[in-house]
């Protein structure tokens, strides 16, 4: 029986996943390395320092680039990223996801986030809807990144349920792969390709229904 939903945060709630491609874009041509958002489907969902060595490797200059020099990188890219924040209001919450989540309030069902941004605390603040969340999982208290399923199991784990009670939404590739082998039921929002694996999956958020999912996970 389902008891809780673990949330992703960068393209599923808010548009953010948007500003984490430019930022990358930026810094990428920065370093003459070309990026697009074909590529950058591969970025979703990694953690800012194998997200900087997956573009690196996209240019062939995975060897360019000392520890150091790296660690600057990724700090200038979450620092142009940080501006981009700055103006996000409540009016930047994604259509359908207000709606989503009051129904699993209403339903009493437990519901947590599973960003791999350290950012994420910030941007749920500016939403206006950190209190909804029962847990919210630290990326820093994790060794793995998505696609590995260490932070769906936390999330599980700090909600006090069983993986198999839960169900996870997600928009990127890494993602929806970390649920599954979490032992989840995932739920995509994105296009047929990024999301073929998704167990359930809407194009795009206004199409989350509380009642078709649950009955889509056998409640
Ligand atoms: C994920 C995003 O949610 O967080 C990635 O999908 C991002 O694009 C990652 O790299 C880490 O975010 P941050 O804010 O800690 O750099
Ligand atoms: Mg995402």
């Amino acid at each position: 029986m389902i008891k809780g939903f673990l949330f992703d945060l960068d393209g599923v709630i808010t548009d953010s996943a948007e500003y984490h491609y430019r930022a990358w874009k930026k810094l990428a041509e920065k370093i003459d390395i070309k990026i697009d958002r074909e590529f950058n489907e591969q970025l979703k969902g990694v953690d800012r320092m194998n997200s900087l060595e997956r573009i690196l490797k996209y240019g062939n200059k995975e060897n360019d680039f000392t520890e150091q020099e790296k660690a600057a990188l990724a700090v200038e890219k979450n620092d142009d990223y940080l501006t981009l924040i700055q103006l996000i209001t409540p009016e930047d919450i994604l259509p359908g996801i207000m709606e989503l989540m009051n129904k699993i309030k209403e339903h009493d069902l437990k519901m947590g986030l599973t960003s791999a941004s350290k950012n994420a605390p910030f941007i749920l603040e500016k939403l206006g809807i950190s209190e909804m969340f029962d847990i919210v999982v630290d990326p820093a208290t994790l060794s793995k990144s998505k696609p590995d399923p260490e932070i769906f199991l936390k999330g599980a784990q700090l909600l006090g349920l069983e993986p198999s009670q839960c169900i996870g939404v997600e928009d990127a590739e890494a993602g929806i792969e970390s649920i599954r082998k979490a032992g989840m039921f995932s739920v995509g929002v994105g296009d047929e390709v990024s999301m073929r694996d998704a167990d359930y999956r809407v194009e795009t958020t206004a199409q989350l229904d509380f009642d078709k999912i649950m009955a889509a996970a056998g409640k």
